[in-house]
């Protein structure tokens, strides 16, 4: 196979660095990105006059033509994605290079004048990021649609609220699930703004320094669907920061993916069954037939480490490079496909667990009003009296300590225990305040739990969310 750098040598590669070297075997994930970058720099080379009159010409004359020729190559490799990898060639700037030569003969080797593969990775980059990055937002709006959707169906189910794993107050299933729709939100916030500060064109940049053609890099860049050229070519052919950002964006979300998987996990022990998972995300075991383990949210809580694991990866590789390019960065691409793969597929595994999985609402009733949930707001009754804060606390701490000794609720102590203990109050009006409903019916402060302030949520969450999803933008 001929290099694109042949002639400065004489020997040939050590076989096993030459396979070493290689990228193609995953950077032709950018094919089509290589062949529009291509084709937009052969446009702009024709515009800068950079070859011969005759041959402006005929590339003016015959532009539409040439782009065919490109189409004709991105059909060539869409209909047999084999082609890319049964070749030998070093990347996918070599394979693209080659191939259009089969088609246009010695225009192809016309087509890299001014140009770097330094810039024209770059480019490919950040035109495959700006096409694939959009397929995991889809899926997380998607998950965020099912969130919301559970949502609505237990926007007043009570379930027990937990700090230090110890149950607290209770909460609403509900506002549980639009916890995590709201961490999502915050996810592809992060995706968007990476999307937004990558949106610059780095073709033109060269090597290291600027092409030395007159090539118009705002046409190009606008030519390529950027929002416009970079400003420093040192900086350019070396910037993976959007790289980062993707890889932490996805680390985050991975994390916050992984901590749903764990409360679910949790409420879906023998010890709690408060959630059953269905037959479609669960696995079985090979040796105790009685076993339905939660595979779906464990392999969720697994990948986690991976990814976030892409993103340290890359992070080492930048520290300490020199400006401008080095082949280091040839190490930024696997990372980053796997890490998008991955939590693509675990946005869209969880997004199935959400939808299918239920809770068991009637002992989720029951857990909420076990354990002294209501004793805050036993104090909180205690303060509208007219006690202090700090003494009502002690005194339900002891009313706490009472009602173990009875191996009762608060609720459930004997009258005249109640009265002795809460004097200010009515007996019959404390058990009516320290219901489970009344609990949750009394946090309607903004962002609180009541299944009043959730179905608002629910309905403010339905209209920001777009309906049904788009299809798939794109083959990656
Ligand atoms: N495969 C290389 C990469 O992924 C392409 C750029 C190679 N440039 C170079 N000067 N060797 O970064």
């Amino acid at each position: 196979m001929s290099k694109l750098w042949g002639g400065r040598f004489a020997g040939g590669l050590d076989p096993f660095f030459e396979a070493f070297n290689r990228s193609l075997p995953f950077d032709r994930r950018m094919v089509d990105e290589d062949l529009v970058g291509s084709a937009a720099w052969a446009r702009a080379l024709g515009r800068a006059g950079v070859l011969t009159a005759a041959e402006v010409k005929k590339l003016e004359k015959k532009d539409v033509v040439q782009w065919e020729r490109f189409l004709d190559m991105r059909k060539r490799v869409a209909a047999d994605p084999g082609l890319c990898e049964r070749a030998a060639d070093e990347d996918v700037h070599s394979f693209v290079e080659r191939e259009l030569g089969e088609l246009v003969g010695t225009l192809a080797k016309k087509l890299h004048t001014g140009r770097s593969r330094n810039d024209q990775v770059a480019t490919d980059l950040r035109l495959w990021m700006k096409r694939c990055v959009g397929d995991l937002d889809l899926a997380m709006a998607g998950l965020q649609r099912a969130l919301v959707a559970l949502a609505a169906k237990t926007s007043d189910l009570p379930v027990p609220g937990y700090t230090h794993l110890q149950r607290a107050q209770p909460v609403t299933a509900g506002h549980h699930a639009l916890a995590y729709a709201e961490m999502l939100d915050r996810d592809r916030g992060r995706v968007a703004d990476a999307l937004r500060r990558m949106d610059r064109s780095p073709l033109g940049c060269g090597a290291l320094a600027g092409t030395a053609f007159p090539v118009d890099r705002k046409a190009l860049a606008e030519d390529l669907g950027f929002g416009g050229p970079t400003r420093n070519s040192l900086d350019t052919v070396s910037d993976r920061d959007h790289v980062a950002e993707v890889l932490f964006a996805c680390s985050l979300t991975m994390v916050h993916l992984s901590r749903l998987a764990e409360d679910w996990i949790f409420l879906g022990t023998f010890e709690s069954r408060l959630v059953r998972f269905a037959d479609a995300v669960a696995t079985g075991s090979s040796l105790m037939p009685q076993k339905k383990n939660p595979d779906a949210l464990e392999l969720i809580r697994g990948k986690c480490g991976r990814i976030a694991g892409h993103l340290q990866a890359l992070l080492m590789t930048m520290k300490g490079l020199p400006l401008a390019y080095d082949k280091d960065l040839q190490e930024d691409k696997e990372g980053l496909f796997d890490a998008l793969d991955q939590t693509t597929a675990c946005v869209r595994v969880m997004t199935t667990v959400v939808e299918t999985t239920e809770y068991d609402v009637e002992r989720c009733r029951a857990a909420a009003a076990t354990g002294y949930l209501n004793a805050t707001d036993l104090a909180d009754l205690l303060v509208l009296a007219g006690v202090p804060f700090r003494d009502a606390h002690e005194r339900v701490g002891i009313a706490v300590r009472t009602a173990i000794e009875h191996g009762c609720e608060l609720e459930d102590l004997p009258t005249d225990v109640l009265t002795d203990l809460m004097p200010e109050i009515p007996a019959a009006s404390l058990r009516r305040e320290l219901s489970v409903e009344r609990v949750l019916a009394r946090r309607k402060v903004f962002g609180g739990t009541a299944p009043s302030r959730v179905r608002a949520e629910v309905k403010a969450w339905q209209k920001r969310l777009p309906e049904a999803e788009p299809k798939k933008r794109g083959r990656r």
